[in-house]
C-alpha cells in the first residue's frame, strides 16, 4: 500500500518522457509512488530508486521485491543521491535517460512522532533521514553556539524572528536540555505565540524547517546531486525536480539557468569569448505547479514547483 501521495505524479511522468529500454533514477524514492508510476510508463526499463532513509529503503525493497512487470528491473539503494556517480558506477551504468528528485520529507517522517520531524506530534528532537548519522536536531538545539543557531534559523528557515528564537532557546537550555519537539515548540511559542485562528502555518514551521535542512545538509546534497545528475544524463535525457520551498527552488532554478546559458562574458560583448556553450534545453516555461484539484486532495502539493530540463 502506498501511504504517501506522490505530488505532480502525472506531470513528472509526462516530462520524464519515458522510453522503453531506458535507464531512470528516482533519487528520492520515498514510499515508491513516483517509482511505481515510472515503471508503469514503459517496458524493459532499468530503474534505480534511492533513499537516504534506511526505513524507506527497506520498505521500497519489500514493495518491489521480485518486480518483473514489463520485463523491467528495479534496484533500491539506501544512500544520499549526491553519490549518484558511485551508485550508477556500481551497476556499470555510464549515463541515464531520466532523473527525478522529489525533495524533502515523506509522509512517514511527519506521521511517525518518533522521527522528530513534526511540531504537531511530541517526540524526540531527531529529524535525521539517515538514522545512522550522528548529528540530530537535539545536538543542534542544545550544543551549537547561539549566534550560529540564529544563523541557521535565519538562513534555512527564513524566519524573521530568528534572533529572538535563538536567544530564547539559549535561555531555556541553560536551565535544562531541550530533548523533545514539544519542548522546542514551547520555547518558540513563548516568543511568537501559539497558532491562532486565521494563521495559515504554525509559528514553529520555519524553525523546524531550518533544523531539518541543517541536520540533513539538504542544500549541500541538492547542489552536489543536481550537478552530478546533469552530468550523468544522456543527450535528450530529462531532469525533473520538485521543490517545496524557495531555498530549494532557488538552487534548482540557478543550476538549470546556468545550463541554458553558461556564458560568463560581460554583457554587451559582440561575440562570446568564454567558449561556454549551453548544455541544457528548457522543456517547460518556468515551472509546473499543482492543479487546484490536486491541492484540494493533497494540501502538501500547495507549494510544489516542478522544474524540467533536457540535456543537449
Ligand atoms: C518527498 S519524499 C519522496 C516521495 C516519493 N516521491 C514518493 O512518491 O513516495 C522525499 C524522500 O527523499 C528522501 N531524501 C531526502 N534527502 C535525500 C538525499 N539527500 N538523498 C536521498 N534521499 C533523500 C527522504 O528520506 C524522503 O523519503
Amino acid at each position: 500500500m502506498i501511504d504517501h501521495i506522490p505530488v505532480l505524479k502525472k506531470e513528472c511522468i509526462e516530462n520524464l518522457n519515458i522510453k522503453n529500454g531506458g535507464v531512470y533514477v528516482d533519487c528520492t524514492a520515498g514510499r515508491g509512488g513516483h517509482l511505481q508510476a515510472i515503471l508503469e510508463a514503459g517496458k524493459e526499463l532499468f530503474v534505480i530508486g534511492i533513499d537516504k532513509d534506511p526505513f524507506n529503503a527497506k520498505y521500497l525493497e519489500e514493495l518491489f521485491d521480485g518486480y518483473s512487470n514489463n520485463r523491467s528491473t528495479v534496484k533500491i539503494v539506501n544512500s544520499d543521491y549526491k553519490s549518484l556517480p558511485d551508485i550508477l558506477g556500481f551497476y556499470d551504468i555510464k549515463s541515464c535517460d531520466g532523473i527525478l528528485m522529489d525533495l524533502g520529507f515523506s509522509s512517514i517522517h511527519v506521521d511517525d512522532a518518533s522521527r522528530g520531524f513534526s511540531f504537531s506530534k511530541n517526540g524526540p528532537l531527531d529529524m535525521r533521514y539517515d538514522t545512522k548519522q550522528d548529528l540530530t536536531a537535539e545536538d543542534v538545539v542544545n550544543d551549537i553556539d547561539v549566534k550560529e543557531l540564529a544563523r541557521i534559523i535565519n538562513e534555512y528557515g527564513e524566519e524573521r524572528n530568528y534572533k529572538r528564537i535563538a536567544y530564547a532557546i539559549d535561555k531555556k537550555r541553560i536551565e535544562t536540555r531541550i530533548r523533545t519537539t514539544g519542548e522546542l515548540c514551547d520555547v518558540i511559542y513563548s516568543v511568537l505565540g501559539q497558532k491562532r485562528y486565521g494563521m495559515e502555518t504554525d509559528p514553529a514551521t520555519k524553525t523546524f524547517q531550518a533544523l531539518r535542512i541543517y541536520v540533513n545538509s539538504e542544500l549541500d546534497s541538492l547542489k552536489e546531486g543536481l550537478d552530478n545528475a546533469i552530468k550523468l544524463l544522456k543527450p535528450n535525457g530529462r531532469l525533473c525536480v520538485i521543490s517545496f520551498h524557495s531555498l530549494e527552488d532557488r538552487i534548482v532554478k540557478k543550476l538549470i539557468k546556468q545550463g541554458l546559458n553558461p556564458c560568463v562574458c560581460p554583457k554587451g560583448l559582440a561575440q562570446c569569448l568564454c567558449g561556454r556553450t549551453p548544455y541544457l534545453r528548457s522543456v517547460v516555461k518556468n515551472f509546473v505547479g499543482p492543479s487546484e484539484e490536486e491541492t484540494k486532495l493533497n494540501p502538501r502539493a500547495r507549494s510544489a514547483k516542478l522544474r524540467v530540463a533536457e540535456k543537449l
